[in-house]
């Protein structure tokens, strides 16, 4: 493939867990894979390991929640000559907990809102006119099944969709809400725009108390991520399938 045929996509929070292996599944099928992570020492460690498994990655500093960081990361992508084919809004926080709505430290829920929800806009936002050069864009939010109000409503909610968490829960609510507005604005440009859910996977998110491996949980986004043109838009999706809002 030569620089014009290679796809190209940006995957935020791609120095560990899920994240990284929606990179390493990506450069795996030829991508070249802009490694989004704030912490230098963790985005040079990534981007060697997925180099070293034969991916065309390359490190993009980038903190979702500082807008100068992230205009100088769509910088960095555009000056590689190039567009952007697929984004994946991957970096996200819990804010730990507890997160009894009561109690809650309202700090708590601000700081997940700008990571999750403000987080994906801002980033979005400013790789738009990147993505819009990309004959076949697609843009992936990684939300999570415990953002369904129709789960976490149903009877056996609160056992299926994890503990009460005001901050946490709401905020891939938002994103979703927040999702379905990137999708009637973009409607007819050929942009595709979905939700994932990566299923209860083993990270640094949850003490590694997941169940399932972080290639299992990439695999939806991945999917997303690659969509063939007439693919779904401003849909939700797990492994299983549809996901209600
Ligand atoms: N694990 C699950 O069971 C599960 C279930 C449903 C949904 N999800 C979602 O899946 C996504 C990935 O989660 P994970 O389980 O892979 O968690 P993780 O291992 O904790 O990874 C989170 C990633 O996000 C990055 N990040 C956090 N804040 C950031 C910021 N301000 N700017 C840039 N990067 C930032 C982290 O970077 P640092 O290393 O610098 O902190 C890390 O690379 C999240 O959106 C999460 O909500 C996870």
């Amino acid at each position: 493939m030569n620089a014009h045929t290679t796809k190209v996509a940006l995957v935020t929070g791609a120095n560990k867990g899920i994240g990284h292996s929606i990179a390493a599944g990506l450069g795996a099928l030829g991508w070249s894979v802009g490694v989004g992570a704030r912490d230098e020492a963790r985005r040079d460690a990534a981007v060697a390991r997925l180099q070293e498994a034969g991916a065309d990655a390359f490190g993009v500093p980038l903190d979702v929640t500082d807008d100068h960081s992230v205009a100088t990361a769509a910088e960095l992508i555009a000056e590689r000559g190039g567009g952007l084919d697929a984004l994946v809004n991957n970096a996200g926080i819990t804010g730990g907990g507890p997160q009894q709505p009561s109690t809650v430290d309202l700090a708590l829920v601000r700081a997940v809102v700008e990571t999750n929800v403000l987080g994906v806009i801002r980033v979005t936002n400013a790789m738009l006119p990147l993505l819009r050069r990309s004959s076949a864009p697609r843009i992936v939010n990684m939300s999570s099944t415990v953002g369904s109000l129709t789960r976490q409503s149903a009877p056996g909610g609160e056992t299926s969709t994890g503990p009460v968490a005001v901050a946490y829960s709401p905020s891939k609510t938002f994103l979703n809400a927040v999702t379905v507005q990137y999708v009637r604005e973009l409607a007819g440009t050929g942009i595709l725009v979905n939700c994932a859910c990566p299923g209860y996977v083993a990270t640094d998110l949850n003490g590694f108390r997941g169940v399932r491996t972080p290639e299992q949980g990439a695999a939806t986004a991945i999917r997303l991520a690659t969509l063939p043109d007439g693919g779904p838009t401003g849909g939700f999706f797990e492994d299983a399938g549809v996901v209600p809002w």
